[in-house]
């Protein structure tokens, strides 16, 4: 039994040898798609000390005035003594606003007068507690979530 399957161009094959034929292409563009792959994996030099993985950049350390700090994103970040830094996060321990201004050496929330030092430390209430600290280093002249 041969069933044949017309060609546009009139040339005609069988059912089999059609099958046979779009699988060797397929075989053929799958095989191609893999080396051209392994070819770019093949030419990347292999990485043998991953390169270390960066924080967001929070700030230039000159930005935060020692025996103050400022507030950048969701960060708070102090600078009590010089080359000392710590981070806090600014959601107020009493209801969750966020600190807006650090003056005078406290950290200050708008909502409701809390006040917190720069070691994060509750300074005057409401505030139940200290700001939750927040991981930061110094790398260079940047400080960076760590
Ligand atoms: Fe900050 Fe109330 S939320 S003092």
């Amino acid at each position: 039994m041969t069933d044949t399957t017309p060609a546009p161009d009139g040339f005609r094959m069988d059912r089999r040898t059609a099958l046979a034929t779009t699988a060797v292409a397929a075989t053929a563009l799958t095989v191609a798609g893999c080396s051209s792959t392994s070819d770019k994996s093949a030419s990347a030099a292999p990485n043998p000390t991953p390169a270390k993985k960066q924080g967001n950049v929070l700030a230039n350390t000159s930005d935060v005035p020692v025996g103050g700090g400022i507030i950048s994103g969701d960060t708070v970040i102090t600078q009590p003594v010089a080359g000392t830094f710590d981070g806090f996060s600014s959601t107020c321990t009493h209801l969750g606003c966020k600190v807006n201004t650090v003056e005078g050496g406290l950290i200050k929330c708008p909502c409701h007068g809390s006040t917190f030092n720069l070691d994060g430390t509750v300074a005057g209430g409401p505030a139940p507690r200290a700001l939750d600290p927040r991981a930061i280093r110094v790398d260079g002249d940047q400080i960076v979530s760590a």
